[in-house]
């Protein structure tokens, strides 16, 4: 075959992930389960470059060089078995298939490992970036085989999008679901960066009496600052829209119930399993499930409120700076909780992941994307073995700097009632680990009153346990 790469499963991300091979000169053989949809892609994008269609399973394998490079679009989960069972007996020793659906990273190290058996490198990739991403240059997370990533790794590199100083956003993540686990964390703190931007949004809107429109000038300006991003961008786009068959403001007219498709979920689920307080990205996984409970919201939804009135206009302009502050705050909170979780499925399964090339490979192309991402990649290029963000001198500047204003937004919004669960999740988690000393020996203490469960003392090494029921006084535990 003269294939350098293959796609099979030509839906909408496979379809442009294609392209996006062919437009940067490879030569690209394309499959799909019902042959329709190869047909179409090669009758309106053949142009773009040179595509070899493919009508089965045999003819594609057949079309491609060797080793033979396979990516897998199909749906997450038991599509994406039934695909690989379907080529394991048409592949070679050497072939690499490539997982490039948001797969479970559970699921991506049990492939690799069945398919390590065969010979087969199987190289679970993230991608992040959506459609218009995958046509024009995604985030690209690869975990598995380091050996394949020679091959694989400069194919990659042309279709990546590229970071401002020109680098490709690819790079070798680590051994076997170190992409898949990498990405999934790039989708919790995605889940909280969006969740932070609607409180503010919400507070603006209830505190400060401000309107949509003045609301996406507001997060413009911000835009022009150090909260650039690309989900700030497309926020104020969202919120300056005006519904055409109402002229009300878009944003009034969407029913508040958020959904999601679970990889926030994983990352939380993941994070508990590990014990890293990810209490920002949880945060905002429940925020989506509440919105999500119309009859629960219904039967609370004559409980009493403060009820305040709105800020007068010179007032509503220092809350709005301030609010400002809260989300930059907030936001270093999340990106501290994601990394430490990255450090922790790191040693957790045994990959060195590089903590500023992953910060460098999402500073384009993803949804998350934002001129913070190069601040964090100098921060763990300097410092590659920092314990956490806050420990970096210049946002631990920063945060300090900003939690007058933080503290004041949060105790604004309990004033008046307006959620705020990750400004407040957030300030939570910087002030818990600023103290000195923490409630948790209490929390011991009444561990070892109801269940022996022991404790360690301050002042001397070992375990200890109270007579709490007898003469109290301390034995060896
Ligand atoms: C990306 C996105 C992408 C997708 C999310 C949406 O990185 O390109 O994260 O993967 O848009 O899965 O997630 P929810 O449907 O759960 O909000």
């Amino acid at each position: 075959g003269t294939a350098q790469i293959g796609v099979t499963g030509l839906a909408v991300m496979g379809r442009n992930l294609a392209r996006n091979f062919a437009r940067n000169g490879l030569t690209v053989a394309v499959h799909n389960r019902t042959y329709g949809r190869t047909e179409s892609l090669v009758e309106e994008f053949g142009g773009e470059g040179a595509f070899i269609a493919a009508k089965s399973a045999e003819e594609f394998v057949a079309s491609l060089e060797r080793p033979r490079r396979l990516v897998v679009m199909v749906q997450a989960g038991a599509a994406t078995d039934a695909v690989i069972e379907e080529f394991v007996p048409l592949l070679e020793p050497g072939d690499v298939i490539i997982d490039g659906g948001n797969a479970h990273f559970a699921d991506t190290r049990r492939r690799e490992s069945e398919l390590r058996k065969h010979w087969i490198h199987f190289v679970g990739v993230g991608i992040s970036g959506g459609e218009e991403g995958a046509l024009r240059g995604p985030s690209i997370m690869p975990g598995g085989p380091a050996e394949s990533y020679k091959s694989l790794g400069p194919l990659l590199e042309r279709i990546a999008a590229k970071a401002p100083d020109g680098t490709p956003c690819v790079s070798h993540v680590g051994p076997d679901g170190a992409g898949h686990f990498v990405k999934m964390v790039h989708n919790g703190i995605e889940y909280a960066d969006m969740q932070l931007i609607a409180e503010a949004y919400h507070l603006l809107r209830d505190v400060a009496g401000y309107s949509p429109a003045k609301i996406a000038e507001t997060f413009r300006g911000w835009n022009a600052g150090r909260l650039d991003s690309y989900l700030m961008e497309i926020t104020a786009e969202v919120l300056a829209h005006t519904d055409a068959a109402t002229g009300k403001p878009f944003v009034d007219v969407v029913a508040d119930r958020a959904e999601q498709k679970g990889t926030g979920r994983w990352t939380v689920q993941t994070a508990l399993d590990l014990g890293v307080p990810v209490s920002g990205i949880a945060e905002a996984v429940f925020a989506r499930s509440l919105s999500g409970h119309p009859a629960l919201r219904e039967t609370a939804a004559h409980l009493p409120g403060p009820g305040a009135e709105p800020l007068d206009e010179a007032a509503a302009a220092r809350f709005a700076e301030r609010v400002e502050q809260a989300l930059y705050a907030s936001k270093i909170v999340s990106y501290t909780q994601g990394f430490h979780q990255i450090r922790a499925g790191g040693e957790a399964y045994g990959w060195k992941v590089d903590l500023a090339a992953v910060a460098a490979l999402w500073r384009a192309g993803c949804i998350i994307r934002a001129a913070f991402l190069d601040r964090i990649r100098s921060a763990y290029a300097a410092r590659p073995n920092l314990v956490s963000l806050l420990a970096d001198p210049g946002f631990a500047d920063e945060i300090g700097a900003a939690q007058g204003g933080w503290r004041d937004v949060v105790a604004e919004a309990a004033r008046r009632g307006v959620p705020t669960p990750g400004f407040s999740a957030a300030l939570a988690y910087y002030d818990a680990l600023r103290a000195p000393r923490l409630p948790a020996a209490l929390t011991q203490g009444q561990r070892d009153y109801f269940g022996a469960h022991t404790y360690r003392r301050t002042d001397r090494e070992g375990s200890f346990h109270t007579l709490w029921g007898g003469d109290r006084t301390e034995v060896a535990g």
